[in-house]
């Protein structure tokens, strides 16, 4: 890798030279606090861990990536927001805006472009704030307040697929079956983005069980099969629970609704409008289903990850 390397930091260079990397697709990872970080966010998560401080109020989602954030992201903002902005309403922000710019990530987001010092102080109270980093590599300032955390965990399998659409359709050239099994290949290695996956869902789902009042650990595949109770849940835990009066009047009911993948898809603002340069809004909303998998994996494959799965995470008490 040289200095001219995509995404590479002037600041941080000597620091990132000096770090193991791989090629992922198009993309250069390099191995940074035990995780393997996308070369052009490191910049942004170098500077996310040394400025950032965190409040007690503040709410922070954290995934790996397409685990279901984009969803988890729109559930939270309304779900804190909605005595002043009512999920029915014809005017709600999430109507005209994609998840992703309700809630900034820290890397890309935040502190991307070099920028070491936003002006996060006059946001309004909660702040929202995401990202894919591990539990280990966030700001200390996140471990010594007592800001709530809400990850969102999902079965290997479609994640892994979810992934592979991610990133192979916007490129033209590229050979189906090879860079399936090329990505599985790299998967069990460890080697993807914000991976290994079992470090980082384990780190996250073993302070869920030291920390029940400060992390908060959901699935998405109980999203997709009851919201409503999962909703209850995290209101509960954000601190926000549903009154009965709301309960009564269908709130939680509009905030499924307003949230859900078939509502959000085909919003004017995600079929047609750029998160970033080359990076579709409608990117994000691509099945939403659960077991889409069977789909594109070859039973080896499968039985591979499985079985790989079943070894991390054994006698942890996480289920897939
Ligand atoms: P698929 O590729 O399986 O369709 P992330 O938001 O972490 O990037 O994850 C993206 C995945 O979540 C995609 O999965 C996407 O379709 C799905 N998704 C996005 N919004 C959703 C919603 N409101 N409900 C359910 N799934 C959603």
């Amino acid at each position: 890798i040289t200095e001219g390397e995509e995404g590479m930091s002037k600041k941080y260079k000597e620091l990132v030279l000096s770090l193991p990397c791989a090629k992922f697709w198009d993309h250069i990872l390099y191995k940074y606090q035990g995780y393997w970080m996308p070369s052009r966010q490191l910049n942004g998560i170098i500077s996310f861990q040394k400025y950032f401080k965190a409040q007690n109020s503040d709410i922070i989602l954290c995934t790996f990536p397409k685990s279901g954030t984009t969803w988890l992201k729109a559930l939270v903002y309304t779900t804190l927001n909605r005595s002043h902005c009512a999920p029915n309403s014809a005017t709600h922000p999430l109507l005209a805006c994609n998840p992703h710019n309700l809630v900034p990530y820290f890397e890309m987001q935040i502190y991307g472009d070099e920028n070491e010092n936003p002006n996060l102080e006059n946001l309004p109270n909660p702040r929202i704030f995401a990202t894919h980093l591990p539990f280990s590599l966030l700001p200390p300032s996140i471990s010594y307040s007592n800001c709530r955390i809400v990850y969102i965990c999902r079965n290997p399998l479609d994640q892994l697929i979810s992934y592979w659409y991610f990133f192979t359709s916007p490129s033209p050239n590229y050979n189906e079956t090879n860079s399936i099994e090329e990505l599985v290949k790299m998967f069990e290695e460890g080697i993807c983005m914000y991976g290994p996956f079992w470090d980082h869902v384990l780190e996250y789902w073993n302070k869920s069980i030291e920390r029940k009042d400060r992390i908060l650990f959901l699935y998405y595949e109980d999203l997709k099969e009851d919201i409503i109770s999962q909703s209850i849940r995290l209101a509960d835990f954000l601190g926000l629970p549903f009154s009965e009066e709301e309960k009564d009047k269908g709130v939680i009911e509009d905030i499924s609704r307003l949230c859900s993948f078939r509502n959000l898809k085909e919003l004017e603002v995600n079929k047609s409008e750029d998160l970033w340069p080359g990076v579709p809004n409608n990117i994000f909303f691509r099945k939403g289903e659960v077991g889409d998998w069977v789909n594109h994996l070859s039973p080896a494959m499968v039985e591979k990850i499985k079985k790989l799965v079943e070894e991390k995470f054994k006698d942890s008490g996480i289920t897939f």
